[in-house]
């Protein structure tokens, strides 16, 4: 690939073919309808539902609606173009109680949305567990509970068995780190626990769950379809020599803690002693499952973090204790822009991730199933959303992802976060990530400038050059709906294929 063009000025970057271009939601954010048709209440459900969880105690009972218009949102990543949809299974819409009979009802739904994607040549990416346990589960124990890791290893076989034939790649599960972390030891996430070892157990069942899920899933398939997981990375960086030992711990618990049990069947060292599960949860074959080989491994990137020395009792701005760390703070610089989370936006961030993930499993095929950004969107008098941050940070990170391909990586596709905006867990609907903005109480979907923008990235399989980024809301939507940019060697056409054949290579 050429990083520039003979003056010095990027060109246009293209990404190698058959790269896969997706967009990704997840179950209790878009679904809605949470009484419908049989399914039964989830973590989220009771979290959301209790008051001061939730940022104006907004619910996803209703969310994007998209349990009623699946079709429509279909539409959507058609005219998006692009090759692949990530969307989760809510556990307790296909068997209520986490346990016991499955809900033909809530399969129907997911059979209609696979077929759906089929017929439009998009394929679906299937996620088992985006973070909405079965109340019934949590009851009993929930994620600290061993039981639950078989109980989930059932549940993927019945997903498998009922809608294998359609599904194009399998993801057990997404961010097991912020569920235990935040679900168990912070208690910011459902189910809101705050117990260092109910999160260190939780750790090792999510663990042990995929593990028995990947082989479930593969007893359930004939033919070879690509099984992996999700793991959010956030690399972290010491600003000072002195924090370096609190960075490498802080590593080993945000990142290594899925990364190093997944890929190597161990618990990182670097860990402090009170966060990693007990000896006792750890049965003899349990790393062995945990890390049988994976067909690819799916990186969720959104920021890193920063470390430095400071004092706890004297807090500089920016700074905020690191738990564990006595001297150590958190840090967001303020030179470093930010999205309106607050999370820093670093492009190189994401570089680094894959060429970490590349140097921890080489050759395994990696896909971003998550990148994306939050911003102050609104509709303007001419009826456009005109989201230029959410263009910048795309172009930034994309361009991050073309590099990492082009020094060696093995990158086999970009999902952006989000399809359409929706219910952003604590924050309620007042965080905006979508491509599409929706307006929540009449449920319109309505592109942004960054929907025209991923579209020509999507359908010409390239990041253009700086230029043409600049040109603005109108001269997208011009080339994202006129049709122009697609043709027959399209990523859509591609990717499909690819998808169905990828191979396991570890
Ligand atoms: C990720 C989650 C996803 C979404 C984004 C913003 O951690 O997996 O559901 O909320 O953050």
């Amino acid at each position: 690939m050429n990083r520039n063009s003979g003056d010095g000025a990027r060109g246009a970057r293209p990404f190698p073919p058959g790269f896969l271009w997706g967009a990704s939601t997840s179950a209790y954010q878009v679904e809605g309808a949470v009484h419908d048709d049989g399914r039964g209440p989830s973590i989220w459900d009771t979290f959301s539902h209790t008051p001061g969880k939730v940022h104006h105690d907004d619910t996803g009972d209703i969310a994007s609606d998209s349990y009623h218009r699946y079709e429509e949102d279909l539409e959507l990543l058609s005219e998006l173009g692009v090759g692949a949809y990530r969307f989760s299974v809510a556990w307790s819409r296909v068997q209520a109680t986490g346990r016991g009979p499955f809900n033909q009802r809530g399969l129907d739904y997911y059979r209609a949305l696979v077929d759906g994607l089929r017929t439009r040549g998009i394929v679906p990416v299937l996620t088992a567990f985006h973070w909405d346990l079965p109340q019934a589960l949590e009851d009993e124990g929930g994620w600290p509970n061993r039981d639950t890791a078989y109980r989930f290893a059932e549940y993927a076989a019945a997903l498998a068995h009922a809608l294998g034939d359609e599904v194009g790649m399998w993801i057990t599960l997404n961010e097991p780190q912020q569920a235990a972390h935040q679900g168990y030891r912070t208690g910011t996430h459902a189910p809101g626990k705050t117990d260092l070892s109910l999160a260190a157990a939780a750790t090792h069942h999510l663990l042990l769950a995929h593990g028995l899920a990947v082989d479930a899933i593969r007893a359930e398939l004939s033919g070879h379809v690509p099984v992996g997981i999700t793991i959010d990375l956030h690399p972290v960086r010491a600003v000072d020599e002195d924090a370096a030992s609190a960075a490498v711990a802080l590593d080993a618990e945000q990142n290594r803690m899925f990364l190093e049990p997944v890929l190597h069947g161990s618990y990182p060292d670097a860990a402090r002693a009170e966060l990693l599960p007990a000896q006792r949860l750890v049965e003899p074959d349990d790393m062995a499952l945990i890390s049988t080989p994976l067909d690819f491994l799916g990186l969720n990137y959104y920021c890193p973090y920063y470390v430095r020395t400071g004092d706890w009792n004297d807090l500089r701005q920016g700074e905020s204790p690191l738990p564990g760390h006595p001297g150590v703070v958190n840090y967001v610089p303020p030179e470093i822009p930010r999205t309106s989370m607050g999370w820093l936006i670093e492009p190189d961030g994401l570089y680094d991730a894959l060429r970490t993930l590349d140097r921890e499993a080489p050759r395994l095929p990696l896909y971003i199933t998550e990148n994306g950004c939050a911003a102050d969107d609104y509709v303007d008098p001419e009826g456009h959303v005109n989201d230029t941050e959410r263009v910048d940070y795309l172009e930034g990170h994309l361009d991050a992802a073309w590099r990492a391909i082009d020094d060696g990586v093995n990158l086999a596709g970009y999902f952006v976060w989000s399809l359409m905006d929706n219910f952003e867990w604590a924050r309620g609907y007042q965080r905006r990530f979508g491509l599409y903005f929706v307006d929540f109480g009449t449920q319109r979907r309505l592109p942004k400038k960054s929907a025209a923008f991923y579209s020509v990235v999507a359908r010409s399989n390239a990041l253009p050059s700086p230029s043409v980024n600049g040109a603005g809301a109108l001269a997208y939507a011009a080339l994202a709906t006129d049709g122009s940019e697609s043709n027959s060697s399209s990523p859509r056409s591609s990717a499909v294929r690819k998808a169905s054949t990828t191979t396991g290579s570890n």
